[in-house]
């Protein structure tokens, strides 16, 4: 794996984007993310390892991996953003920074949403700019690694 590899991680529900309420998560698929991305990555000299999986234990076992292979790594966890201890664990594990994204603004959404489980373990977190926030973290991730 070349030393630029940055891991870009999706957690649950997001293999659905495209046509999972349009009106808050925006009518592009994860594939066109994943192509934003890619592009992006070329741009900043990443190579972009880009997943996506519905069950906690493989995004968990994914940072581990990002840990050894990585230089840092964005994820959009999901709704276990708001439920996991063991992702921030993980997070807190490993020694590459970790950005935390969303592409709607949870904090402007219902309450249960306000609390991230994860956002006191990450270097920081960007929200609410539909698949824009995915860049951003690419472009956090090239400055802070340089
Ligand atoms: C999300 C926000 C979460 O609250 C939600 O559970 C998601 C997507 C976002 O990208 O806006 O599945 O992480």
């Amino acid at each position: 794996m070349v030393s630029s590899t940055v891991f870009v991680l999706n957690g649950p529900n997001l293999n659905a984007l495209g046509k999972r309420e349009p009106g808050i998560y925006g009518s592009q698929t994860l594939a066109d993310i994943e192509a934003l991305c890619r592009t992006e990555g070329e741009k900043l000299g990443f190579a972009v390892d880009f997943r996506q999986s519905n069950h906690e234990g493989d995004l968990i076992g994914w940072i581990h991996e990002a840990g050894d292979n990585a230089i840092g790594v964005a994820i959009n966890a999901a709704a276990y953003t708001h439920t996991s201890v063991a992702l921030h664990d993980a997070i807190r594990a490993v020694g590459v920074p970790v950005i935390e994204v969303h592409l709607s603004n949870v904090h402007a959404r219902e309450e249960f949403r306000h609390r991230s489980m994860i956002a006191p373990a990450v270097r920081g977190v960007i929200c609410g700019f539909g698949a824009h926030s995915y860049i951003l973290a690419l472009q956090a991730l090239s400055s802070i690694t340089r």
